[in-house]
């Protein structure tokens, strides 16, 4: 089986990296495409390295743009490399907008290429319009062939939206795969020494969201919140690049000086943090899981989560929102307790063994000239 791997942003990399080792694992070729989406050395080159991802056989160098501009470069860059390559499967993971392009993509030449496609991380939905993924996340699963569904509440979302569950499989969470692996590297390392923390003893926090940094009051607000946590333990900041300039551009250096603000961290160095956290703090998606699997105390510093599974099965907990200072302070006491009491067990197909689930589904499910999606 000949499959195309698309992989764009941050959060893409640690969840095709167990996809590529399992298809090569069971003999198949495999081509990993990376859009350029995310191109700063930490924001993706330390990812290849650190999980062993192989060097892109294409990279489209896309670059940031505004959204319409970002998602049409990569359209314009993708279609000639999947004409050429002629996959059997198009992969993509996740919902950012090299999942969407490329998505597009594959189906609208899906006549010509026969090529099919298969969504990693289908059927999340936060019902929220006004996140970019939303959209990414809705359009990509009506146009993928197959579904691959992270949690077993995901198909119940697809159904309601008229999905065939004849296309769906319940693979489990493939970001858990590179989590159980790396977490003995992890703790081997020596991040907390460096950072002088303790584990335990202090507070991970991450913030990139455009509802909570692209606005000079939120994202005041939400930094005096962490300001608040820190009074009790030091609250650690590692930086996406999209706070910092939000940071400069509403001139609100002076809220950080409470808290350690670090670079963007590494794969492995981000889990060290957040696996020796008293709790996170974030905004991310996938920190959300990543701390439900750690059994550490989580507080979502949004509106709602697409990733309910992480509140049912896990120790997440959503901050009341509006995000206010007292708020978020509530939050992270009422989640340190909760989890204090009783942690949750992992939720199903969290178990490291997603991707090899994954490479099944797309054998037992060789596509034919003339399928389609439903
Ligand atoms: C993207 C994803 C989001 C994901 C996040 C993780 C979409 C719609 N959003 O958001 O779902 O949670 O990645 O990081 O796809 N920048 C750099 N260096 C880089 C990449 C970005 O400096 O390597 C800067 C850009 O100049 C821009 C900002 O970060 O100002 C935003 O980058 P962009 O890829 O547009 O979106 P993210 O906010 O990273």
């Amino acid at each position: 089986m000949k499959v195309l791997v698309v992989a764009g942003a941050r959060p893409n990399f640690m969840k095709v990296a167990p996809i590529l080792r399992a298809l090569e694992v069971a003999g198949h070729e495999s081509i990993l495409v990376h859009t350029g989406q995310h191109y700063d050395a930490a924001m993706s080159d330390t990812f290849f390295t650190e999980l062993g991802i192989k060097a892109p056989d294409f990279h489209l160098g896309v670059g940031t743009a505004s959204h319409a501009v970002q998602t049409a470069r990569i359209m314009e860059a993708f279609e000639p490399v999947l004409m050429k390559v002629h996959p059997q499967w198009v992969v993509v993971v996740g919902d950012v907008n090299s999942t969407m392009a490329a998505t597009l993509v594959a189906s609208k030449v899906r006549t010509e290429t026969h090529a099919h496609i298969a969504h990693v991380e289908a059927g999340l939905r936060s019902r929220d319009w006004r996140m970019p993924e939303e959209i990414n996340r809705v359009v990509t699963d009506r146009l993928a062939d197959l579904l691959l569904t992270p949690s077993e509440d995901a198909a119940a979302n697809l159904i309601a939206e008229g999905i065939s569950e004849a296309n769906i499989r319940f693979v489990g969470n493939v970001m858990i795969d590179t989590l159980m692996l790396q977490l003995p590297v992890a703790r081997a390392t020596n991040t907390l020494e460096r950072l002088g923390l303790r584990r335990r003893h202090y507070v991970a926090a991450t913030l990139h969201r455009p509802s909570n940094v692209d606005d000079a009051a939120a994202l005041a607000a939400v930094l005096e919140g962490l300001a608040l946590v820190a009074e009790s333990l030091p609250v650690v900041l590692p930086l996406h690049p999209r706070t910092v300039k939000n940071i400069e551009r509403f001139h609100l250096g002076a809220k950080l000086t409470p808290l350690t603000v670090l670079e963007p961290l590494g794969y492995t160095q981000m889990l060290a943090l957040t696996d020796g956290a008293q709790c996170v703090l974030t905004d991310s998606g996938g920190i959300q899981e990543e701390t439900t699997a750690l059994g550490v105390p989580c507080v979502t510093l949004r509106e709602q989560t697409e990733r309910p599974v992480t509140i049912t099965h896990g120790t997440n907990h959503m901050a009341p929102w509006p995000l206010t200072p007292r708020g978020i302070l509530g939050a992270y006491a009422d989640s340190v307790a909760a989890v204090a009491q009783a942690t949750p067990p992992r939720p199903a197909g969290w178990d490291g063994h997603a991707a090899e689930r994954i490479v099944k589904a797309l054998e037992e499910k060789r596509p034919t000239k003339h399928y389609s999606p439903s």
